[in-house]
């Protein structure tokens, strides 16, 4: 969750879920344990999943083998109070919700004490989805016009509700700089990525040490409707991948620390081809 726009909620929920579908792998009835909701009206999600089930039929009619998205998908409209109890599901395992950029912020937010989401149905559909969620994620590209929006988010929204929130660094492309970190301290070494780093910290947000790198091969993949879960095996992807799944590892997921493990063994000699 941000409220500002495009800084990679859409495509961090669809693939953390599609890594921790396959870590925890289907049910006894060989139904899929994971879930995607998306509660965004204008719906990239919904556009995405709409290409992948679009691309496995045009690939099975041609006779290639593809899989079809990981998860079920399910798009939110209507009344929002089912959304506050997502956290009490049954038929799923992990439900991640993607939450639009527009929240519907009451003009009187600035003033103390005020909730910043409105009385409309786009506050209501917000304080739904924090009511049913047991964590939200925050990402952060290391970018100072995204500071004063996260800080928004966090301070006025999240924290007033008492939901566990984790910040993560988002879409850092790694052309810029390394995300190496001085042994001795745990800054940053990069100076943006450290500022950004700073930044969080003072304000003392419980911060995720991974940052999740900004590869072309995610940009693409909505439009080749895939996951990463279902990216080609190339060095490249493998590391796009490995981000997501070392997050999913750090949620506790077995299946997906063999991945990371797997990963960094096919990976550890530089342009390796695997
Ligand atoms: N790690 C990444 N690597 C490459 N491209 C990325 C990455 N993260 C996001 N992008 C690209 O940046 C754009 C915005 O990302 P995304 O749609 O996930 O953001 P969002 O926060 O969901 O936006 P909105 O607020 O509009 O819903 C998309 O084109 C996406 O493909
Ligand atoms: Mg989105």
């Amino acid at each position: 969750m941000n409220q500002k726009g495009g800084v990679g909620k859409t495509t961090g929920t669809v693939n953390l879920a599609a890594c921790t579908s396959e870590a925890v792998g289907p049910d006894e009835q060989g139904r899929n344990q994971v879930a995607v909701v998306s509660s965004d009206p204008q719906g990239s999600a919904v556009w995405w999943a709409e290409r992948v089930e679009k691309q496995w039929a045009e690939q099975n009619e041609h006779g290639r083998k593809t899989q079809p998205l990981p998860f079920d998908f399910i798009q939110h409209t209507g009344d929002p109070t089912p959304l506050s109890r997502l956290r009490n599901s049954k038929r799923y395992k992990h439900i991640f919700v993607d939450t639009p950029g527009w929240m519907g912020l009451n003009p009187r937010e600035d003033e103390a004490g005020q909730d910043p989401l409105d009385g409309g149905p786009a506050g209501d559909v917000m304080r739904a989805v924090l009511d049913g969620a047991h964590n939200v994620l925050v990402p952060l590209p290391a970018e100072g016009l995204c500071f004063k929006p996260t800080w928004r988010t966090i301070e006025k929204v999240l924290k007033p509700r008492g939901v566990p929130f984790e910040v993560y660094i988002s879409d850092w492309d790694p052309r810029d700089g390394t995300i190496d970190r001085d042994p001795a301290t745990g800054m940053f070494l990069t100076k943006e990525l450290r500022e950004t780093q700073e930044f969080i910290d003072k304000y003392g947000w419980p911060m995720s040490p991974i940052v999740v790198r900004h590869y072309r091969i995610h940009t693409n993949a909505a439009k080749k409707g895939q996951v990463c879960t279902q990216y080609e095996r190339s060095y490249t992807a493998l590391k796009a991948a490995e981000d997501f799944w070392r997050t999913a590892a750090r949620h506790g997921l077995r299946g997906a620390q063999q991945r990371v493990d797997a990963i960094d063994a096919a990976t550890s000699v530089e342009g390796a081809a695997v």
